[in-house]
């Protein structure tokens, strides 16, 4: 249950002979607030991940767990799938080119993680559909989201298409569940907006050494709190991508990548993934430019400066490591079979004649600005259209490239598992 108090209201430090009463600024879902901090006070200061986990994910609490609409127009911040059914619509003639690809299979497991409230499975289920009834009867759609209240809205989304039948019972789960005993899958698995709401870990370096921050509780509010790293993965990882921090620079390490292609790699058989987010190749993401890292609290589609205000109702977010994101991938058993632009992909998938149409079969000529507008967000590289589509695959064949990555840019990263 959320918990009453308003946002911006304070919680004390419980009473104690050693911590007197202070005026506290901590604020956001006070129950939350409380049960972290009573962690931490139990236990010690965590991992900023730790702390991140709770703030998003807290069963009851958690900025993803709530009822109120996070992506959306009238929401927190507006993702691609949301601002307009195009992508969606799009992206379903690359699922299709997978089902062709893979020789047609009977069976063709669609997975979405981050599903959210269905903006891009609608679209694209019914994209499938108008493309090639072959596919769309072979399609089993699998959505992976950790909100119950998304997932209800997702399923209605679906029923008004008459697209539900495509759904399976009991596909609708939450990442962190134990898979479902299941036969590996062939098929496509998305991922948009998905991987930068993995918690991270916060590390420094500081003469010399590598620090983690972590997260205490002070005078009434979380604080940061340097600490030992709290796992010798985190000075591995950056060994292996070759990143040397600057002295002070701090950055985000995020160490869910992993074992999320790890238990990939144990469930489909064959197939594409395609990671779709805001990123950059480690050398640019920790470069010593960035002396501060990219985490980012956001609400009411505003940056906001600080990830402990507001806990539980506000998003938190960093840029995802697409170095880390090819590493873990082929240390699961997959191809990096390229990574383009999401400009460049829409555009490689020809959504300017879905555009076209769209505009043609407009009720007005606001509606018809209104689609033209969405799909030059969706393609500015200032936009969303800068955003990253990394595209990894198990045992696909690399040649010729999905229509997706056309642009001979996009295969650059290319690299057979070795
Ligand atoms: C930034 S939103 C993006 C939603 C949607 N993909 C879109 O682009 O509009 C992230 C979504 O991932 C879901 N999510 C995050 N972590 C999850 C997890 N571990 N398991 C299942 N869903 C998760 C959240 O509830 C949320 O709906």
């Amino acid at each position: 249950m959320r918990s009453e108090s308003q946002p911006g209201g304070a919680l004390p430090d419980p009473p104690s002979p050693e911590t007197p009463i202070a005026p506290a600024p901590a604020s956001g879902d006070l129950d939350l607030v409380a049960t972290i901090r009573d962690e931490i006070l139990r236990d010690g200061p965590i991992t900023f991940a730790r702390f991140m986990q709770r703030a998003l994910y807290e069963p009851g609490h958690g900025y993803y767990v709530a009822p109120e609409e996070r992506p959306g127009r009238t929401g927190d911040f507006l993702t691609s799938p949301e601002a307009h059914w195009l992508f969606g619509r799009t992206i379903a003639r690359q699922v299709s080119e997978c089902w062709e690809r893979l020789g047609r299979p009977r069976s063709f497991a669609v997975r979405e993680y981050g599903a959210g409230s269905g903006a891009l499975a609608a679209p694209m289920l019914a994209g499938i559909r108008e493309e090639s009834a072959g596919a769309f009867a072979a399609t089993r759609y699998e959505p992976i989201e950790a909100n119950a209240h998304r997932l209800a809205e997702l399923r209605a989304a679906l029923e008004q298409e008459r697209l539900d039948d495509r759904l399976s019972p009991g596909d609708l789960r939450a990442a962190e569940r134990p898979p479902e005993p299941q036969a590996g899958f062939t098929g496509v698995v998305l991922a948009n907006e998905f991987v930068d709401a993995m918690p991270v870990h916060r590390v420094e370096r500081r003469e010399g050494r590598l620090v983690e921050v972590g997260v205490a509780w002070r005078d009434g509010r979380f604080v940061d709190e340097p600490m030992p790293p709290s796992t010798p993965e985190l000075e591995a990882y950056l060994e292996r991508a070759a990143v040397q921090l600057a002295e002070g620079q701090r950055t985000e390490i995020n160490l869910g990548i992993r074992p999320w292609f790890a238990q990939l790699a144990e469930e489909m058989t064959r197939g594409w993934v395609f990671v779709i987010d805001y990123g950059l190749p480690a050398a640019e993401l920790h470069s010593a430019r960035r002396r501060q890292g990219t985490l980012k609290a956001i609400a009411r589609q505003q940056v906001l400066a600080d990830p402990y205000a507001d806990v539980g109702r506000q998003d938190l977010t960093a840029h995802v490591d697409l170095t880390a994101l090819e590493l873990a991938a082929r240390d699961a058993g997959f191809d990096a079979v390229g990574r383009t632009t999401q400009g460049r992909f829409l555009v490689a998938l020809d959504l300017g004649s879905l555009l076209l149409e769209a505009q043609r079969r407009a009720s007005s000529v606001n509606e018809a600005l209104e689609t033209r507008s969405a799909a030059m967000w969706l393609l500015d590289p200032r936009r969303t259209g800068g955003f990253a589509v990394s595209v990894f695959g198990r045992d696909v064949p690399l040649e010729p490239p999905l229509r997706g990555l056309a642009d001979p840019t996009a295969r650059a990263t290319c690299r057979r598992r070795p």
